[in-house]
């Protein structure tokens, strides 16, 4: 056997929400609402699958390694130079792509718990080490907390905002005062995946702070309210220094031409994002005054989905609510232990998931 790096032997694999094809083929249930991992309800832009279907006589052609044309697009709609950003095979691939140009042996970085969980591990891999953060008492960033937590290896500080799992946001004057204070050489990486769903609502303006601090990078992606998750495209916006750094350890062909292409598409279709956020608003509201109805603490929400405490170990309700086809995701993955993670679908979905919720609660309350 070769043995692998030491630093591999820390780390977690990363548990994805259950695919539907999975739970349909061990469960043989035929309709199965999945509620897991964030995704559209509404699926893409029409737009985008022409683009895709059209790309599809092109397969053999690398894609453009510069994505020029998504560039240019992306530039003029978020008032930035093309030289600002930088294109990964989603968020995810650019959080490595990170960690790679910046995380020396022993460096650290900081993040909030809990948070996403990519962050750790992108850093553990490059043998960085973490620094947790517990979230505050109404499960909110503890930027306070973070300041005292810096220290001299201190390279990266994470901020996901909105806060996957708990929908939670920095607000944009919570977010101004802490930049100031975070030293000039430590990187604060804020991951805005579910910015368009946030926007409004005290929620930064990121991209304004580009022009005034240069040790930030925005994240952003196109798998959720754009609803190109399956394609795998996101991005980091920048100054076009810490671009070229980071430029200089992408892989040459790291998006692929049809998600290059679906993304301009989605980007010129507004209507698209427009009406996701109003459904999920919608969603949003009935959800909350469902779990009022069911006398169930929830964590309101910034994003598309949202936190609610069960009191029953959350491993037992996400089977019981797989059996009765509806995945979410356990809050025990996130140290919530007796919570669920639950993304806000259609009307149909969510009214279906409050059902089975109804029915699992009972079986274990009577
Ligand atoms: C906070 C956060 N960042 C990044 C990602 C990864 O997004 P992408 O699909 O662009 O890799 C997710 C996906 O769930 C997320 O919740």
């Amino acid at each position: 056997m070769v043995k692998q790096r030491n630093t591999v032997n820390d780390l977690k694999p990363y548990i994805p929400g259950k695919p539907i094809e999975e739970v349909r083929r061990e469960l043989g249930i035929d309709r199965i609402v999945k509620l897991a991992s964030n995704e559209n309800p509404l699926g893409s832009s029409p737009a985008a699958s022409r683009v895709v279907e059209e790309w599809s006589k092109n397969m053999a052609i690398y894609p453009d390694g510069n994505s020029t044309d998504l560039k240019e697009a992306l530039s003029e709609k978020l008032g930035v130079d093309p030289s600002q950003l930088l294109f990964g095979a989603g968020v995810d691939q650019v959080l490595e792509i990170i960690a790679q140009t910046y995380i020396n042996p022993g460096d650290n970085a900081i993040i909030g718990y809990p948070s996403f969980p990519r962050y750790e591990t992108v850093v553990k891999v490059m043998e960085g080490e973490l620094i947790e953060v517990p979230l505050t008492h109404d499960y909110r960033m503890d930027l306070e907390g973070f300041l005292q937590n810096i220290n001299d290896k201190t390279k990266i500080i994470w901020l996901c905002n909105p806060n996957n799992p708990t929908g939670t946001i920095i607000t944009e004057e919570e977010q101004r005062n802490f930049i100031q204070e975070v030293p000039k050489d430590i990187l604060a990486v804020l991951d805005e995946a579910y910015y368009e769903y946030a926007i409004g609502n005290h929620y930064p303006d990121s991209i304004k702070l580009l022009d005034e601090f240069d040790n930030l990078i925005i994240l952003r992606t196109f798998s959720k309210v754009y609803g190109l998750a399956g394609l795998r495209i996101g991005y980091a916006i920048a100054n076009k220094d810490i671009i070229a750094y980071l430029n200089r350890v992408r892989g040459p062909f790291n998006t692929s031409a049809a998600a290059q292409l679906a993304a301009i598409a989605a980007l010129e279709d507004q209507k698209f994002v427009k009406d996701s956020v109003s459904v999920n608003n919608k969603g949003k509201e009935y959800l909350y005054s469902a779990f009022e109805e069911m006398d169930l603490d929830y964590i309101p929400t910034h994003a598309n989905f949202l936190m609610v405490k069960i009191g029953i170990p959350s491993d037992q309700v996400f089977k019981a609510l797989l059996e009765k086809g509806v995945i979410i995701r356990s809050g025990d993955i996130f140290g919530m232990d007796d919570w669920i993670r639950v993304t806000i679908g259609t009307i149909d979905e969510n009214e279906i998931f409050v059902q089975a919720l109804k029915e699992v609660i009972k079986s274990y309350k009577g």
